[in-house]
């Protein structure tokens, strides 16, 4: 098959300035599984991008909202956010039909998992999970919990700063990208190896910015975050 120019932009490498390496040794998982050996370029084709697409029609009612999808007898605790943003190429440009899918701890720092078994209380009417589509203008949003801080077992005394997980589905299921959301002014970032092993100049684009324009008076703080798939202010995604 012969590339256009286009379907060459489309696969662009992997651009490391502004993406997390694969080996980030503060970051103790990274050692065990990181590539050891040279990686071997799979060629790109059209069944990549042949495949399903996603569209608001396959979406439920709360599935952007996870102050609701996961009730079970009442509203689930913590402080009540709205996480909005969009989509955009490194032109600017909306990029719309994106499926968007979160999921993140409860206001204790605690996943609905089995492998979770942090001392901090589940939220029986938090389930953590949702997903959305971007709009038109490549708009996304979500309601949903501060989720809170928790400790893991990469060091002594290792807690991962307050975080959303994003994963992003493009025009088919190999084009997926995956990426976390920070919160402002969070003391624990700068302690964080996940967080510092992002090339330095990138990582603060993973922070949200407080929006009081997005904040809802007398129901939920408002948190703006937006995605850029590539170029110069591309937002670092997981290996
Ligand atoms: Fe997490």
């Amino acid at each position: 098959m012969t590339h256009t120019p286009q379907a060459e932009a489309d696969f662009a490498p992997r651009d490391w300035k502004q993406h997390p390496p694969y080996l980030s040794p503060a970051y103790k998982s990274t050692l065990l599984r990181s590539p050891s050996k040279p990686l071997i370029p799979v060629k790109q084709s059209l069944l990549t991008r042949s495949g399903p697409v996603f569209g608001h029609d396959s979406l439920g009612e709360l599935d952007s909202d996870l102050t609701k999808n996961g009730r079970v007898n009442g509203e689930p605790l913590g402080e009540r956010i709205i996480v909005t943003g969009r989509v955009l190429d490194e032109s600017g440009r909306p990029v719309p039909n994106t499926l968007l899918e979160i999921w993140q701890a409860n206001a204790t720092g605690r996943y609905v998992h089995r492998w979770d078994q942090h001392d901090a209380p589940l939220d029986p009417n938090f389930f953590g999970a949702g997903r959305c589509v971007t709009d038109d203008q490549g708009r996304y949003r979500f309601t949903s919990i501060k989720p809170g801080a928790y400790p893991w077992g990469n060091h002594h005394n290792a807690w991962r700063p307050a975080h959303i997980h994003f994963s992003l589905f493009g025009p088919a299921y190999l084009t997926r990208l995956v990426t976390q959301m920070y919160f402002p002014g969070d003391p624990l970032l700068p302690l964080d190896p996940i967080y510092n092993g992002i090339p330095e100049g990138a990582r603060d684009l993973l922070i949200s910015r407080f929006s009081i324009d997005v904040t809802e008076p007398v129901w939920a703080l408002g948190y703006e975050f937006d995605i850029v798939l590539r170029g110069r202010n591309a937002t670092p995604m997981e290996a």
